[in-house]
């Protein structure tokens, strides 16, 4: 097989967005609209990976830094076919075949990718577009064709009527043979509506040139949407989430509704779980099986075991939970939290940087720090690790089996010890040895008659 580069355009400033964002950085499935373009390219193994900047390069660029990419800079932006010359110097030398993308079609598949490919390597052509039958063609370039075979591209603003009528379009999707490309560019002209050099014009000059060109029609129109609004952004969106829920769907989850439910691509959930109206869930999350995860939760990059009940207006980022974990409601559990298998987490409880042993429970009003805490410990309402000192966080470690009342605080740095006790109302400022019990709280006075004295009122007996 010939080497393949792929080549994405991205300089654009995408005006209808009305965005002080760069358009290929707004987000479907929490990624930028050219992350998800870059991910399907990787699928056919490309020996480079260009992306055209202009528009807001270094934003683009610096998004985009974890990727092993070649850039290019198209100033100023003169048009897809300018676009595409940019990339000439980064190809010197270069065969095989060239895969033209655009960073703001997000939806188009590997599978689609590989079959261009295909169709293109098999026909040996010096060009092949990827097109599609649309009922509304309305904005796109027409495809025109004479004797069953591409002719040329018209674009919407130069279309005639009777072209305009073409539902055939095109998707902005390409694979060249590099050999004549470049040198072909160079022949684009301008003299359009745009006043822009369009790539497009490439058909009817190879045409000329008795050079082959074809065309892979895809069946799934969706595949090939291009963004260029707030509102086809917001259509896009949906249809990947719908994508997503179908496949959760079939393989066994539960989705009461999947017009309110958020999930992102990413996301893995086993068999039997439930998920309710307005659940959120995003990036790397893993939820297991038989979980029931109550409405509006939202979970992010996050392990969730099996039988795992969350319940209503839960936030958990970035945690850990083991197998049997009852969480919620209103709880809130912060990166690196990790709670223990058949643990309890109940409601205004806010977990960070802490590890709640297995069978431990918090389950009302607390905030567990930079704690560690052993098995089956139970943490009493109203319960605060003090873990900042206004300079320092310092850790927590409450081990097995101790029991801290209600209102306590904890002053960390500090240790409670195995099976110890903390009084109800306990200020703990230092550490607890195993097995003791700890109290902070004078005695109790009550002063008989002291409200009556202080309002100046009988006493009322
Ligand atoms: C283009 C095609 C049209 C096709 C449509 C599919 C041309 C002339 N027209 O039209 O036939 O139906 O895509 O969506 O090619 N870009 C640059 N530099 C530029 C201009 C554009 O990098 O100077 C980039 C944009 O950022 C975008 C892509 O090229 O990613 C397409 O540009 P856009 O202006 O959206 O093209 P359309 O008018 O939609
Ligand atoms: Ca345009």
């Amino acid at each position: 097989m010939p080497d393949t580069h792929v080549v994405v355009l991205a300089a654009g400033q995408g005006t209808r967005m009305k965005s002080d964002l760069p358009k290929v950085l707004h987000e479907i499935a929490g990624r930028p609209l050219i992350e998800h373009v870059i991910k399907t390219a990787a699928s056919i193994k490309p020996a480079t990976v260009a992306v055209v900047v202009g528009h807001m390069a270094n934003r683009v660029r610096e998004r985009l830094a974890r990727y092993d990419l070649k850039f290019a800079v198209q100033e100023p932006q003169l048009g897809t076919a300018h676009a595409l010359q940019q990339v000439e110097p980064l190809l010197a030398g270069q065969t095989g075949t060239l895969v033209l993308l655009s960073g703001d079609v997000p939806l188009l598949s590997a599978q689609t990718l590989g079959r261009l490919i295909e169709t293109h390597s098999g026909a040996k052509a010096a060009a092949t577009v990827v097109t599609a039958t649309v009922d509304r063609p309305y904005g796109y370039g027409r495809i025109v064709r004479a004797d069953g075979r591409i002719a040329r591209i018209v674009e919407e603003r130069d279309a005639s009527p009777a072209e305009r009528q073409i539902k055939e379009i095109n998707s902005g999707i390409y694979a060249f043979d590099l050999a004549p490309l470049f040198d072909a560019l160079r022949s684009i002209a301008s003299q359009n509506a745009q006043g822009e050099f369009y790539l497009t014009d490439l058909v009817a000059i190879y045409r000329r040139r008795k050079l082959p060109v074809e065309t892979l029609m895809v069946e799934n129109v969706e595949e090939i949407r291009g963004i260029n609004s707030r509102t086809e952004l917001a259509e896009v969106s949906r249809i990947v989430r719908q994508t997503k829920n179908e496949e959760l769907m079939a393989a066994g989850v539960t989705l009461i509704d999947p017009a309110t439910t958020y999930i992102e691509p990413d996301v893995e959930i086993g068999r039997d779980t439930v998920i309710h109206p307005g659940v959120i869930i995003e990036g790397q999350t893993r939820i297991g099986s038989a979980c029931e995860i109550q409405g509006h939760v939202r979970i992010v990059d996050s392990e969730i075991g099996n039988r795992v009940n969350v319940n209503n207006f839960c936030l958990i980022v970035g945690a850990r939970v083991a197998d049997g974990v009852a969480i919620g409601p209103f709880a809130h559990l912060r990166p690196e939290t990790v709670v223990g298998e058949n643990a309890r987490v109940g409601n205004f409880v806010e977990l960070k940087k802490t590890t709640l042993g297995p069978g431990s429970k918090a389950n009302h009003l607390a905030y567990l720090g930079d704690t560690t805490v052993g098995a089956n410990v139970n943490i009493g309402a109203g319960t605060i690790t003090c873990n900042y000192d206004g300079v320092k966080k310092h850790q927590t470690v409450i081990e097995d089996g101790a029991f801290v009342g209600s209102d306590s605080q904890l002053i960390a740095p500090v240790t409670v010890g195995k099976g110890a006790y903390i009084g109800t109302g306990t200020t703990v400022r230092e550490d607890v040895p195993a097995g003791a019990l700890a109290v902070s709280a004078g005695k109790q006075r009550n002063l008989e008659g002291w409200v009556a004295r202080k309002k100046g009122t009988p006493e009322r007996t």
